[in-house]
């Protein structure tokens, strides 16, 4: 095995006879023996798509009320970022469905997402579904009628969003990840046309902070990068007729 930053060796031999919590030296480095959760599965993932990462997976997973037992649907999978975080907060009462167009990107997604079922202590129901978003109703549906969430990150949300309208409960949230302010306003748009109430707009800013070398604390150098709009929106129920 090779390790940027440690170089290239026998993993299994150098760790036999050490526990969780115990100390190794690995060339120069002293390491300690953590037990994996999902910092340190995300931190060694394969990416080959852009992936969604804890500052907007963590706003978006509270912000739509994700917990133990949700049903969610996601598309497109990509390297799995996004579905790594639902996968960690669903238990397994809840169900995953994630949905990619490209085989080669689902490929690195399901290895991601395989790793991480074998450090969590629970991991929900999850379908990989291979397919256009707007062509894959019927699989999706297969395998859950009602969706209480479903987050879009792919290049044109507002294409996909008739498709997933139906599939939500009434009262559950659509969000899309829009990495352009003119895919925001088309997303919104389009949400308006079906009928859902755009609920949350914006971006989440991160801004990190470091010791300063002649004591105390301040942001640091490093630039306010940014990731993407989101728009989260709602299912209400349809109006009745006059
Ligand atoms: C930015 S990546 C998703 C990243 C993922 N959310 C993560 O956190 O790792 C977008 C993915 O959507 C897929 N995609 C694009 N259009 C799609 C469509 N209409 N239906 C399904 N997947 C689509 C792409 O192949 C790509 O893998």
């Amino acid at each position: 095995m090779k390790i940027r930053g440690l170089g290239r060796f026998d993993a299994e031999n150098l760790l036999r006879g050490y526990s969780i919590g115990d100390r190794i030296t690995v060339g120069q480095k002293s390491l300690t023996i953590v037990e994996a959760w999902l910092p340190e599965a995300r931190r060694s993932m394969a990416r080959r798509a852009q992936v969604i990462g804890a500052k907007d997976a963590g706003f978006i997973v509270s912000w739509m009320g994700i917990g133990s037992g949700s049903k969610v649907l996601e598309g497109g999978h990509g390297s799995g970022g996004l579905a790594m975080h639902l996968a960690s907060v669903l238990g397994k009462s809840g169900l995953l469905a994630s949905v990619e167009s490209r085989p080669e990107h689902a490929e690195v997604g399901k290895s991601n997402m395989d790793r991480l079922r074998e450090v969590l202590p629970e991991f929900p129901e999850w379908h990989l579904i291979g397919g256009e978003m707007s062509e894959v109703g019927e699989q999706v549906s297969d395998v859950c009628e009602k969706f209480d969430a479903a987050i879009i990150d792919l290049a044109e949300p507002w294409k996909v969003l008739a498709s997933i309208e139906p599939m939500l409960r009434i009262g559950g949230r659509v969000a899309c990840y829009c990495p352009t302010s003119s895919q925001l306003e088309r997303s919104w748009e389009s949400c308006e046309d079906l009928g859902l109430i755009v609920e949350w707009s914006g971006e989440i800013i991160e801004r990190r902070w470091s010791k300063a070398s002649k004591g105390g604390v301040r942001p640091g150098n490093q630039p306010m990068g940014h990731t993407a709009f989101l728009l989260i929106a709602g299912k209400i129920a349809p109006h009745e007729e006059e």
